[in-house]
């Protein structure tokens, strides 16, 4: 069985930080022999960038054809590939997972497979996780688990052009729900009409997901977990919690780690 279960047993391995319990460093290696079909998908994000929103658009998509996952949770719809929920080689087509693995870790094969990544401004993305971090039990103080969020974003940036990857921001997604939602239909070869368009976006909006159980991952116990995936889903609530003297920090790690990038943020 699987356990929703953050332990502070952070292990770090080939470059990545990983709770052990949930990962291990064996299966992570085990995913070097794994096999990809040309059908999955995988969405890769570093965490708190709107995962959990993502795989709800992406999963609402696909069940618009009648792939319908006969399990109840999108985290059991579209799991974690480095959290190894059931047998996946077992699993009918198409797969869709999630990810937050750097490319060094991923399996090989991923040529031409559709990969999706979606970031979020990092002043937010850290602020977000902060929240997150600290409501877990076992945690003295609140940490941030997978390694940097420069380097993720900075390592699948530059395998652009090696793999058939869209880019989105959690930005893009606050501003125009609607746009992203026909941009990765038509990435995922899927053509909706314009009805079954609106009929994700509506499955999609931050209320409905709040209160769907299915995908506001609440089935969390509390006593583990007293925080919500479904926190304020905002823009720019780093303005109310980080100091002048943080958000700067933030701006000159961004600058030195992908300042050559010239990556244009929404930041508010
Ligand atoms: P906040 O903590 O800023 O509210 P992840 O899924 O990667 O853990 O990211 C969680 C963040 O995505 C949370 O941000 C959450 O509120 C936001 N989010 C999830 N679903 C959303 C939705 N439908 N609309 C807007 N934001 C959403």
């Amino acid at each position: 069985t699987y356990q929703f279960f953050l332990g502070d047993r952070l292990c770090r391995y080939k470059n990545y930080n990983f709770v052990v319990g949930h990962a291990t460093p064996e299966y992570i290696d085990s995913l070097q022999s794994f096999e990809i079909r040309d059908s999955d998908v995988f969405l890769v994000t570093y965490p708190k960038s709107g995962t959990i929103w993502a795989q709800q658009i992406i999963i609402s998509i696909y069940e618009l054809d009648g792939h319908v996952n006969k399990d109840s949770f999108n985290w059991q719809k579209m799991p974690w590939l480095e959290y190894k929920i059931c047998e996946y080689a077992l699993r009918p087509s198409p797969r869709l997972f999630t990810s937050h693995l750097p490319v060094h870790l991923m399996p090989p094969g991923l040529k031409d497979k559709k990969i999706v990544y979606l970031m979020r401004n990092p002043k937010d993305n850290v602020v977000s996780y902060y929240h997150f971090s600290k409501a877990f039990a076992d945690l003295d103080t609140p940490k941030i688990a997978p390694s940097s969020f420069f380097d993720h974003f900075r390592e699948w940036h530059s395998s652009r052009d090696q793999y058939n990857i869209l880019f989105l921001t959690y930005e893009d997604m606050i501003m125009d729900l609607k746009g992203v939602v026909k941009k990765l239909s038509s990435f995922l070869g899927k053509n909706p009409t314009e009805a079954a368009i609106d009929q994700v976006v509506e499955k999609s909006k931050f209320a409905t997901m709040k209160n769907n159980p299915k995908a506001n991952y609440e089935q969390i116990p509390r006593e583990k977990f007293s925080g919500k995936f479904l926190r304020k889903g905002q823009i720019g609530d780093w303005k109310n919690t980080l100091t002048v003297a943080q958000s700067e920090r933030v701006d000159q790690i961004l600058q030195e780690k992908l300042g050559d990038l010239s990556l244009k943020f929404i930041w508010e």
